[in-house]
């Protein structure tokens, strides 16, 4: 069933350019308009929609993490991102018109489920972002939107996470339809700009001999550190987590910009980092900013590896190795950079000789709380 993959993982990662595009497919009209019909939502309801929150765990919430700045920027709602074990036990602000999205590969997450049907009882609206055709949470909202990513079997989420993301920018984009927010009207453009990132995808995949090369001389890697800024910083903790799951390598992912609060302290010789770094049409010069961070680690002895787009010269004076992904808009950026670090956790495991679909004490889907 592996296809002739070493793995699930590996098939899987490999598998994204579809898995992506099936998320996206049949999901705009004949004038390029968004039809969510999938939904079930009455469309006044979501116009009245006020506030946003996202609740999921693990992979899921860095999903969410990444869509918060996409979503708030296309519609101007408040979103707020909570892991759902947090949300179910502290006290929430919840109104009627406060709409819950749950964020789930499996859709049997226990601690999602208690977080939905706590969301339903304090009145909130609840959609279902879902992989997984009539599983307990989106069968328990009012509304849901599968990925259609495809059954996703090792424990390490990959396809399920680019999808997630695909799938919250349709909703954020609709949202933004209905209320005909500043963004409405660059709605298609941006619809165009997603339809071209499952070829994307497959270009960084295409090019993955030099990542995986790297990964197997790092095998005996002991610590690795991620940064990234703005819509790129939710793909360091991803990027960190899949290497903790499945390399069991100490790994931990930062904010560029919170480096110099604490971090930077971590940084000595040979201390490997990649950097996960913003497209250049990110406002503020965050670009820049990001590079700074690479040259004050890399005086400090940090080996840098850095994702970045391709033409990207700025980075090269201070990178040790440099992973170029296609040319595209910011927002499009994570689904493309998290890639390489799919690739790097996947080829390092393998080269320990561990299980990459089964990792020690982990589950595909926990469901207990
Ligand atoms: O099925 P779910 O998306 O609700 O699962 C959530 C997390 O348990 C899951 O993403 C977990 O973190 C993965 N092992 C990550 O690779």
């Amino acid at each position: 069933e592996k296809g002739g993959h070493s793995s699930f993982m590996e098939k899987e990662i490999l598998e994204q350019p579809h898995a992506i595009a099936d998320t996206l497919l049949g999901r705009t009209d004949s004038d390029g308009a968004l039809i969510l019909d999938e939904l079930n939502i009455d469309p006044e309801r979501l116009k009245a929609i006020d506030k946003i929150i996202i609740v999921a765990c693990g992979t899921a919430y860095y999903s969410g993490l990444t869509a918060k700045y996409a979503i708030e920027h296309w519609t101007r709602i408040q979103t707020e991102v909570e892991l759902a074990h947090e949300f179910r036990y502290r006290d929430p602000v919840i109104g009627p018109n406060t709409l819950v999205v749950s964020m789930s590969q499996s859709g049997e997450t226990m601690d999602t489920l208690m977080a939905v049907k706590h969301a339903k009882e304090l009145g909130a609206l609840t959609i279902a972002i879902c992989n997984t055709y009539g599983a307990t949470i989106p069968r328990e909202s009012d509304g849901a939107l599968y990925t259609h990513a495809g059954p996703e079997i090792a424990v390490a989420s990959t396809k399920a996470f680019t999808s997630q993301i695909a799938a919250c920018y349709l909703l954020g984009l609709y949202l933004s339809q209905l209320r005909g927010g500043t963004y409405a009207d660059d709605a298609r453009s941006i619809m165009t700009e997603l339809s071209e990132v499952p070829a994307h995808v497959q270009t960084v995949l295409d090019g993955m001999d030099r990542v995986r090369e790297i990964a197997r001389f790092m095998a005996d890697s002991r610590s690795v550190l991620f940064l990234g800024r703005h819509v790129q910083f939710p793909i360091a903790l991803e990027g960190a987590l899949k290497l903790k799951e499945i390399a069991y390598i100490h790994a931990e992912g930062f904010a560029a910009g919170e480096l110099k609060h604490g971090p930077i302290a971590l940084i000595e010789p040979g201390q490997p980092v990649f950097i996960i770094m913003p497209s250049h049409d990110t406002p503020h010069d965050l670009h820049a900013k990001v590079v700074s961070n690479i040259q004050e680690i890399r005086a400090r002895g940090a080996r840098t590896l850095v994702i970045t787009e391709e033409g990207d010269e700025a980075v090269r004076p201070f990178a040790d190795e440099v992973i170029e992904v296609p040319k595209t808009s910011m927002m499009m950026m994570p689904m493309l950079s998290i890639i390489p670090l799919q690739v790097f956790a996947c080829e390092l495991a393998t080269a320990k000789g561990l299980d990459v679909d089964q990792p020690r004490n982990l589950a595909k889907s926990v469901t207990v709380e």
